[in-house]
């Protein structure tokens, strides 16, 4: 396979710090790369990630296939241990399933999304802002502010009562760690203690869920508990399925809303022109906030397994192989954004795609936009001083856009 000499790889110091010249010079100059450092295609520009979202030969079926080597490994009589449950639990997620099982469970979180669900959570998300950012006197704007605000929606949706909040962090933290796999002896001791806190994770949602049945609510859980109406069967979930799909909305809804929330104010703050006419005319903070989630989304790399021959501008791709969708290269793209690298908050259009396209688009991106709005919009107004106290750093990651810290200072 013929390769333009480009240094690809993505993890180095400097393309951690800023991976937007790469993107550049990959888009460029091999825009449908196999990269061997990544052992992945790597697609960059926006039409072939865009086309990629619909095409059939990539799947997002990656765990099943490993939960059903690890079985065929195991010993059949084993007990399940808690690693075999929580990748059993992860497996069922409908963002790593394809067709018929993801539409079944899309379909099934439907309800759950309404949109006067999400819109009647905004006097709550405003209430929560304002209390992180009444009591913020200068630090880390991110274990303050950005980190606590989603699992505590999520928690408060979910209908999980108020003291129960900090625990949803802690396994967010920890489905994580399990998620994305471990490496080195620390990080296996840590693994292990995720696991324990998974084990609790999911016997709390089963009482949640017993509670919920006894007395349903106005809440999440109980319209995911909810028959599908449109299927003759009355189709729903079970308590596996239901578990599964409590766990899947904490972890797909916290990370990604603390790194919108972060990686926009870090944004504003290096574009104090950008920042001044936010203040001078709040009413930009919906267009403000899709520039932002342009220009320094939270999701850097989404992936696909290869399930059948394919070709994407004339590179033939074959069943087996890894492809990386570089949604944060797509939202760079000069054929399709005017100045792609200046942040213009009133830009129109603005079709980026931080929140995907097709079947898996992000189910939650109503309510992430209402959280990143609130929060962006309240840090703002309220804190008029705010001013970078550090150079940040990012942390060395693949799939995600993500500061160590956010240290400011409030003046
Ligand atoms: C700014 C914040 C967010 C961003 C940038 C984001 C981005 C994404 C993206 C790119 C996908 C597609 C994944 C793929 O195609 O493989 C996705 C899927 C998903 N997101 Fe989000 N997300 C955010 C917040 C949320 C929130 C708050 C929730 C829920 C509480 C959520 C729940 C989900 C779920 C359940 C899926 C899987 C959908 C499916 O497979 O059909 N996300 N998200």
């Amino acid at each position: 396979m013929t390769s333009v000499a480009i240094d690809d790889d993505l993890l180095t110091a400097e393309a951690t710090a800023d991976p937007y010249p790469l993107f550049a010079r990959l888009r460029e100059q091999d825009p449908v790369r196999w990269s061997a450092r990544h052992r992945a295609w790597l697609l960059t520009r926006y039409d072939d990630v865009s086309a990629a979202f619909q095409n059939k030969a990539l799947s997002n079926d990656r765990v099943r296939p490993l939960l059903a080597a690890r079985r065929e490994r195991g010993e059949p009589t084993r007990e399940p241990t808690a690693a075999d449950r929580v990748l059993e639990l992860i497996g069922e997620w409908m963002v790593v399933s394809d067709p018929p099982a993801h539409t079944r469970l899309r379909r099934l979180a439907a309800g759950a999304f309404k949109g006067q669900r999400i819109s009647a959570m905004g006097e709550q998300i405003t209430a929560l802002v304002d209390e992180l950012v009444e009591s913020f006197a200068g630090g880390d704007l991110i274990s303050e502010i950005a980190y606590p605000l989603p699992a505590t929606v999520i928690a408060t949706m979910l209908g999980a009562p108020a003291a129960d909040r900090d625990r949803f962090r802690e396994w967010s933290d920890e489905l994580a760690l399990v998620a994305f796999g471990t490496g080195g002896d620390a990080r296996a001791e840590r693994h292990e203690r995720a696991l324990r806190g998974l084990r609790e994770m999911d016997a709390y949602f089963r009482e949640l869920i017993a509670l919920r049945r006894r007395e349903p609510a106005e809440d999440m859980l109980t319209a995911l508990m909810a028959a599908d109406g449109d299927s003759a069967a009355g189709d729903r979930l079970s308590d596996d399925e239901l578990v599964s799909m409590c766990a899947l909305l904490l972890f797909a809804g916290h990370e990604t809303t603390t790194n919108s929330i972060a990686n926009g104010v870090l944004a504003l703050l290096r574009h104090p022109g950008q920042l001044a006419r936010l203040r001078a005319d709040p009413e930009l903070i919906a267009p403000a906030v899709e520039e932002l989630l342009r220009f320094d989304g939270p999701i850097k790399v989404l992936n696909r397994w290869v399930v059948a021959e394919t070709e994407i501008r004339g590179r033939r791709i074959s069943p087996g192989e890894r492809v990386h969708l570089v949604l944060a290269s797509a939202n760079r793209d000069p054929e399709k954004f005017a100045d792609p690298d200046t942040l213009d908050l009133a830009r129109r259009p603005n079709p980026q795609i931080a929140f995907g396209k097709g079947i898996h688009a992000c189910i939650g991106a109503q309510l992430a936009r209402m959280e990143t709005r609130i929060a962006v919009a309240r840090i703002v107004e309220r804190l008029p001083g705010l001013a970078l106290a550090a150079e940040p750093r990012w942390k060395p990651s693949l799939a995600s856009r993500s500061l160590e810290e956010l240290r400011v200072e409030v003046r």
